[in-house]
């Protein structure tokens, strides 16, 4: 079963992650992880840093002549502007030269991070739990994602809607999808589409007002947040399981997309939609074509009882406006005991198209574990014989 870690502050010296699990033979190159990290980084509406940081990972171990050898991958990511914070981020140093931050900003994980930790330095807090650790996600994760991809299992992603800015023809959206995923990389070619947005939507005009949007709530000091969709295409059936809480694929699948900063709603299919509606209108009906079993919708997003059914797996993930305000609202300073505004630093006015390319990086560990339980070996080429013994029988 693959599992993954990682490690390091947002201004200190280095990310590091370790994935484990990975078969061996899986052909991976730090420039396939590299595409990855600079998607990440892309998305109108970002702040300062993303033009400091151009990630680039290093593959330290399990990784030999270009394929994986089954031993953990270890990856780092260098933190550009490191140099900036030498002082302020000193592993060895005491520190009593450098400005404690005591004023926390409403939304983030200021105030409950440093009171359970019993931090004065509110800073030990925010260097961890900023969505800079998300750079190295998205690299342990890639690797993931290229197995499954040698599966036929590829993922996708787009934004729904930024603020006020939505999606509202649903179908013509849903007919570019379905003509998308036709194509030989599977969702994958939705993620490519989507790239071409500054926000990642795939309406041109949703997108303009999305850019304005931004653009005022940037001048206003204020910042936005939206609602992303996340496709995978050609899992089979039968991953994950209903006999047991923690195998129901679309539990685990729901706590990857929610243990992103920011995420606080995850849908599956068209999840809250169909709580309004009858069952008569909600369930995928059966049916024939050249005597095979097909669905006549995919409402359930691909997931019923917790395993796969075979469609498209469809999932949601609704992310917060970013708590950092340009005009900040009240807070306490935690030394004085006054009232203050909120510190600003450095910080994104929208960053759901970047929290859209995590996504689709976070649910790979979940896919290809209930992937590996179906199909599981210690090599790329005991699981592909596996795999296609099953597609044939
Ligand atoms: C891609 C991405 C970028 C983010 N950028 C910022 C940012 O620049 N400033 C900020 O205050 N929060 C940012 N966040 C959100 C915070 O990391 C998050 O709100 C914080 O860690 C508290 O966690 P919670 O919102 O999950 O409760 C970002 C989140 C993501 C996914």
């Amino acid at each position: 079963m693959i599992r993954y870690l990682t490690a390091g502050e947002s201004h200190g010296h280095a990310l590091v992650g370790i994935v484990e699990g990975v078969p061996a033979g899986l052909p991976i190159s730090a420039d396939y992880i590299d595409h990855q990290l600079r998607r990440r980084q892309q998305g109108y509406g970002r702040g300062g840093r993303m033009r400091i940081e151009a990630d680039n990972v290093e593959i330290v171990s399990g990784v030999r002549f270009g394929k994986t050898i089954g031993s953990p991958i270890a990856l780092i990511i260098r933190n550009r502007d490191s140099q900036a914070w030498k002082e302020k981020m000193a592993v060895e140093s005491d520190g009593e030269e450098v400005e404690m931050v005591t004023i926390p900003r409403p939304g983030h994980a200021d105030f409950a991070g440093s009171t359970k930790y019993g931090f004065d330095d509110i800073r030990n807090a925010i260097e961890r739990a900023s969505a800079r650790e998300t750079a190295m996600r998205v690299a342990c994760c890639t690797i993931v994602r290229k197995m499954l991809e040698e599966f036929g299992i590829f993922i996708g992603s787009h934004v729904l809607s930024i603020g006020t800015a939505k999606i509202s023809d649903r179908g013509a959206v849903d007919r570019m999808i379905g003509k998308y995923t036709k194509a030989s990389c599977g969702a994958y070619k939705i993620t490519e589409e989507a790239d071409k947005s500054q926000v990642r939507m795939l309406a041109k005009p949703v997108e303009s007002k999305a850019v304005a949007l931004i653009k005022s709530a940037k001048k206003l000091g204020d910042t936005l947040g939206g609602v992303f969709e996340v496709i995978a295409t050609g899992a089979p059936i039968g991953l994950g399981s209903y006999v047991h809480y923690d195998r129901k694929l679309d539990g685990l699948l729901a706590q990857a997309l929610m243990s992103i900063q920011a995420v606080k709603g995850v849908e599956i299919g068209s999840g809250f939609l169909n709580a309004e509606k009858f069952g008569s209108q909600v369930h995928d009906a059966y049916g024939l074509s050249h005597g095979k079993i097909v669905r006549l919708s995919n409402r359930a997003g691909g997931l019923e009882g917790g395993v796969t059914n075979g469609e498209t797996i469809v999932l949601r993930g609704a992310m917060k406006p970013i708590s950092t305000l340009a005009r900040p609202l009240p807070s306490v300073d935690l030394k004085t005991k006054r009232v203050v505004k909120a510190r600003y630093e450095r910080s994104d006015v929208c960053a759901v198209p970047a929290c859209s390319v995590i996504a689709e990086a976070v649910i790979t560990p979940a896919l290809a574990n209930a992937f590996l339980e179906k199909y599981g070996g210690d090599s790329m080429a005991e699981i592909r014989k596996r795999y296609s013994k099953d597609r044939n029988r």
